[in-house]
């Protein structure tokens, strides 16, 4: 695992739309898996700006999505289907057609789910799969305790994800107790997985994840079994780091050639 610690959330974008424009420098047609909340935006604030300048082409992209809620209306504004369209593909210029996500509003859940997991490995497999942490150090919605093995599947938030995402909604009573979430084994099987997290709130959650052992209940410790995962935090989420002096000098220590 590689540890990357950035000044601020902006650089954190920054450093994160570079790794995804030399992918589809590399490679055109990449799956790219986008995450939703606060903390990717600068990732696609700073993207769209490239390709406003003619820096990056993302012309065939493709998106797929992480996670969803369960029953909000069709086209609710904050469900993730809707998020990712209106933070992601519009301000990337792509068409609908190149997105995919899970259906929450699927009569039968099960078969959703498996349908969203057969469509992944169809179309090849995620390339980089971009995560955020939630301060339960829940990945996607996979909350404490969830499997490491798990595949996509219906799960039940805990209170403290939905004290946190009451924000976007009118109040707590408004967000949804299910969610449609890549499991961690369905999460594993992408080829670079990205983890960004900023603000002292994550800390706690970063160093366990980080330092911590493997273990279920710090459901984003499972990027310790990835051959390709990367964490980039800034100086607030990496305050709780004892291994943060090594992580800042083999980063500073890195060819410019590797990337991420
Ligand atoms: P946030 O959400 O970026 O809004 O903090 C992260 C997450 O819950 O994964």
């Amino acid at each position: 695992m590689e540890v990357v610690i950035v000044p601020d959330a902006a650089a954190g974008g920054e450093l994160v739309a570079t790794a995804m424009a030399d992918l589809l420098g590399r490679k055109p047609d990449a799956l790219l898996g986008v995450a939703t909340g606060s903390t990717p935006l600068p990732v696609y604030r700073a993207l769209a700006a490239r390709v406003r300048a003619g820096e990056a082409d993302v012309s065939r992209a493709r998106i797929c999505q992480l996670d969803e809620y369960v029953g909000l209306p069709a086209g609710h504004p904050e469900s993730y289907r809707s998020v990712v369209l209106r933070e992601v593909v519009e301000p990337l210029g792509l068409s609908p057609d190149s997105f995919m996500g899970p259906d929450g509003g699927a009569e039968d859940v099960p078969a959703a789910c498996a349908a969203y997991d057969r469509a992944l490995a169809e179309a090849g497999g995620v390339d980089l799969q971009l995560l955020g942490i939630g301060t339960d150090g829940h990945i996607g919605f996979n909350e404490p305790c969830s499997s490491l093995a798990s595949r996509t599947r219906i799960k039940t938030l805990t209170e403290q994800t939905r004290q946190d995402n009451a924000r976007f909604f009118d109040g707590i009573d408004d967000v949804p107790h299910h969610v449609i979430t890549q499991g961690i084994g369905t999460i594993l099987e992408a080829r670079h997985l990205v983890l960004l997290a900023t603000g002292e709130a994550k800390a706690e959650a970063v160093a366990l994840a980080v330092e911590g052992p493997v273990a279920a209940v710090v459901p984003a410790s499972a990027l310790q079994l990835h051959p390709h995962a990367t964490v980039v935090v800034d100086e607030a989420a990496a305050s709780r780091l004892k291994l943060a002096g090594y992580f800042r000098a083999t980063y500073a220590a890195k060819p410019s050639w590797q990337g991420l």
